[in-house]
């Protein structure tokens, strides 16, 4: 696997570029940062690059991928029609956190779209992600770059740990800013119809087109999400992770309860929860008062607990409001829907 470290303004940067363009060109994989999470990034108009994808991040080849363009012009080379709000979402969002989905019109490689006649696109807000857009000319398919299952990387260190001797390259541009995935909206129906919480949120969203319909199975968990990858198994820390929906008190309860059983507690919380309370080992994810911080810190804070170290980790439930919504459907799957209530 090549490594190549640079920074945000893509100083002395242009060796690596041409490097990691020229691999996509052959058809291998590169991982790369966007404004959300690192992707894995592949040439989205051929299936070999594609597969490979598949086959580094061990992804269950009925679940899409997103294709990244660099410009909103070529989004028109890949999908049958822009209807006026996806326009609408474009124009106002994109670059940025924001996927649209929209009817393909064939020339995406199939696997990408895992069969379906649909195909989602975003123009991602990272001047790395950007410059390698151009450099490859490429549009290039990406998911998250981690093993699937596991909580995505917001750091190239994250990438290297799950996929070290598995993709042809690594660009290594820091930290992610907004720490969350996208989020993915359908805009093939009348009323767009959100898949996935994320980056952007609902009120966001509903400013710019009005009307917003979220999928019902991000609200209720028996029903079967529309996003094909919402079903996996998604985001698991290395050990279990325990969904807290109560007050202090309970939240300490919960602490003593599996200390009573003999048991290693690791507890991820705000800053102002991790203060009051005593466990094996407390992580802080930022402020409750400031949820963009905890998106930020969510998914490195999520691999720092390791099953040497702890037997459970017992998480703060945050509020749903603004980018809330995103977090708690990531935390909700990183429980595998184990949420325990004060009643
Ligand atoms: O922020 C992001 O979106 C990151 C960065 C790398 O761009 N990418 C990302 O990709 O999160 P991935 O593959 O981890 O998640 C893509 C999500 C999945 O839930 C997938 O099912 C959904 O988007 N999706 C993709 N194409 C779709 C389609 N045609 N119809 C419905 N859902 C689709
Ligand atoms: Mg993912």
């Amino acid at each position: 696997t090549m490594y190549w470290k640079i920074n945000e303004h893509l100083q002395k940067s242009e060796h690596a570029m041409k490097e990691a363009a020229m691999l996509l060109n052959k058809q291998e994989v590169v991982a790369f940062p966007t404004e959300t999470v690192y992707g894995l990034g592949a040439n989205a108009l051929s299936e070999e690059a594609v597969s490979k994808i598949f086959e580094a991040k061990g992804r269950p080849s009925d679940n899409p991928l997103i294709v990244h363009v660099a410009d909103e012009s070529e989004i028109e080379n890949y999908v049958t029609e822009i209807p006026t709000v996806a326009k609408k979402l474009i124009r106002a969002f994109m670059p940025g956190p924001l996927t649209v989905i929209l009817h393909s019109n064939g020339k995406i490689a199939r696997n990408v779209t895992a069969g379906l006649d649909t195909v989602g696109v975003r123009i991602p807000d990272h001047p790395v992600a950007l410059e390698l857009l151009r450099t490859a000319n490429l549009p290039l398919a990406a998911p998250s770059a981690n093993v699937s299952g596991k909580p995505s990387p917001t750091k190239a260190e994250h990438v290297r740990h799950d996929l070290d001797g598995k993709v042809a390259g690594i660009l290594d541009g820091g930290t992610t800013g907004v720490g969350l995935e996208s989020t993915v909206i359908d805009c093939t129906a009348k009323i767009p119809i959100v898949l996935r919480p994320g980056g952007i949120t609902i009120e966001q969203l509903q400013q710019v087109v009005g009307d917003v319909m979220v999928d019902p199975a991000l609200i209720q968990a028996k029903d079967q999400p529309k996003a094909p990858g919402m079903k996996y198994n998604h985001y698991e820390p290395d050990a279990p992770l325990w969904l807290i929906q109560g007050d202090i008190d309970f939240f300490k309860e919960q602490i003593n309860l599996v200390k009573e059983q003999g048991k290693k507690v690791g507890v991820m919380a705000s800053k102002e929860l991790v203060q009051l309370v005593e466990a094996d080992l407390i992580k802080p994810c930022g402020s409750r008062e400031d949820l963009k911080e905890v998106a930020v810190h969510l998914y490195d804070t999520l691999r720092a607990f390791k099953k040497a170290d702890v037997d459970v980790i017992l998480c703060e439930a945050f509020p749903t409001t603004g980018v809330g919504q995103a977090i708690m459907n990531r935390l909700e799957k990183a429980a595998s829907r184990k949420i325990v209530q004060d009643s």
